[in-house]
């Protein structure tokens, strides 16, 4: 089969289209073939190991010890292992593979069944794959971390990106009062996809508004945590899932000793795939109440063009392979 390859860490010109060997599945794996996948920022970490805990989390020290890149998959299901209770050959699935390796951005990918969920039915296969990291991100960023209700007042800084376009139709699913921050030539579809407010990045800082939030998802930019803090209303909670490298470290770190005194609460989101998110996802697709926003599709051969566009850092809503058989060399 044709893959998407690396050995070694870098930029998106390390990334070659090889032929590879087809896996062949475990007993309790099923064997996707890949229809489409769509690109993370998660990739480029990993592709460019520009955090060096990377290479320590498991990325393998010199080398990439995964070779193939590409969590979020769509496809049709080409064979299953002996133990597999959930799936039969040709049924439509998505999922995300990233807890066992990746490999997305290749023909055919072999993994247990508990990534895999059946395909929203309404979907084409490169909407279902712009969903499961990005979207499953911004749902437990907002639900499980954020304590999310209705009528809540929430922010959404960065909301035009991947996860950002999820979290904004997430929010509404909540019945909560949404403002989007993005940047002037994003605004009108942040609207589009329900925003109540939208605050233009580039010409007003929300911080510095006077309006106060009850939960803060902060998915891009940068602002220092205490005015992230000052944001809020009382008991509100501040959520980071992304930005800069200094955002994280203040997110993730001071975050938790910030919300020692006080009645707020500063912490992050790291997003877990799982299955029971996965069906959640499926249903509001299937209801209509969330629709993925795709950007731009690329060909499995241009990937590395569609990593270089992802790294640009403005992207609008999810970029996504597509995956034709037969692709080549
Ligand atoms: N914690 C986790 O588990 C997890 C999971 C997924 C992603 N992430 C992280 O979350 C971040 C976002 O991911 P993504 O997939 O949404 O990225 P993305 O699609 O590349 O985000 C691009 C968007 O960010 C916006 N943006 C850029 N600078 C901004 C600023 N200063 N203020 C507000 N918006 C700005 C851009 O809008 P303009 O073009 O208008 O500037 C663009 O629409 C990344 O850092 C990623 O690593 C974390």
């Amino acid at each position: 089969m044709k893959a998407i390859v690396y050995h070694n860490y870098g930029s998106p010109d390390v990334l070659k289209l090889e032929e590879i060997q087809k896996p062949t599945p475990k007993d309790n794996e099923v064997l996707v073939k890949v229809h489409a996948a769509s690109v993370n920022a998660y990739d480029w970490h990993l592709l460019s190991a520009d955090f060096f805990l990377v290479r320590l989390m498991g990325g393998g020290l010199l080398k990439p010890k995964n070779t193939i890149l590409g969590a979020d998959i769509a496809g049709r299901v080409e064979a299953v292992g002996k133990d597999v209770k959930q799936f039969k050959v040709g049924d439509e699935v998505y999922g995300d593979t990233s807890a066992y390796g990746n490999a997305g951005f290749a023909e055919y990918v072999s993994v247990p069944e508990n990534v895999l969920v059946w395909k929203p039915t309404n979907l084409s296969f490169e909407e279902a794959a712009a969903v499961p990291m990005a979207a499953l991100t911004a749902l437990q960023g907002l639900r499980d971390e954020g304590k999310i209700q209705p009528g809540h007042k929430v922010l959404i800084n960065g909301a035009s990106g991947g996860v950002g376009t999820f979290a904004v139709q997430i929010a509404k699913t909540f019945g909560t009062e949404v403002t989007a921050v993005c940047s002037t030539r994003n605004m009108e579809l942040a609207r589009s996809i329900g925003a109540d407010h939208v605050i233009d990045y580039t010409k007003e800082n929300f911080t510095q508004n006077g309006q106060r939030y009850n939960l803060i998802l902060a998915v891009n930019g940068y602002h220092p945590i205490s005015a992230y803090k000052r944001a809020l209303a009382p008991q509100g909670i501040y959520i980071i899932v992304g930005g800069s490298p200094s955002q994280i470290f203040q997110g993730m770190l001071l975050g938790p000793m910030m919300s020692i005194s006080g009645d707020k609460k500063m912490g992050g989101v790291i997003g877990k795939p799982n299955q029971k998110d996965l069906i959640f996802m499926k249903e509001l697709l299937e209801a209509g109440k969330i629709v993925p926003i795709i950007d731009k599709r690329y060909p499995l051969s241009e990937t590395p063009e569609a990593l270089r566009y992802l790294g640009q850092g403005h992207a609008r809503g999810k970029v996504v392979i597509t995956v034709e058989q037969n692709n080549n060399i």
